[in-house]
């Protein structure tokens, strides 16, 4: 049976969750592999929400926001970027390949960039396999 990666994605409210809308509205084919958070701004996303995701079992994690210059909070994405580099650096720290992370800029209108970051993602993510968090929590460990 072919693995189906759990991925969680951080989207920011002005861009890439419209991006993800917008995709509905086009019919664009996407994995259902995704499971979104809506949140106001990238920078919002604390490293420790990442962390949290992949140890109650995400096999890849997002963050999605507004390209640089363009965050409606000035330099959300900008703090979001300096943060990302630190979850590297956690992930390594789990055990875990940093491919199952990914930081990605997508306008609203940008459908298409939202659903081909999501068929790569879900791609990279069902070759690496599940997370070990994931198979310890459904063994019970
Ligand atoms: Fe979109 Fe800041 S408002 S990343």
């Amino acid at each position: 049976m072919l693995f189906e990666p759990v991925i969680l994605a951080f989207d920011c409210n002005w861009c890439s969750y419209a991006a993800a809308d917008l995709a509905g509205i086009a019919r664009l084919q996407y994995p259902p592999n995704l499971r979104i958070i809506r949140v106001m701004c990238s920078g919002m996303v604390h490293p420790n929400l990442v962390v949290e995701a992949f140890q109650k079992g995400a096999d890849g994690v997002m963050v999605m926001g507004c390209h640089p210059g363009e965050c409606h909070y000035v330099d959300g994405n900008e703090k979001a970027r300096r943060r990302m580099a630190v979850v590297v650096e956690m992930l390594d720290a789990m055990g875990l390949e940093p491919e199952r992370f990914r930081l990605v800029w997508c306008s609203s209108s940008e459908a298409e960039r939202f659903a081909a970051s999501v068929r790569e993602m879900t791609e990279t993510v069902r070759a690496l396999g599940p997370s070990p968090y994931r198979v310890q929590k459904w063994s019970g460990l």
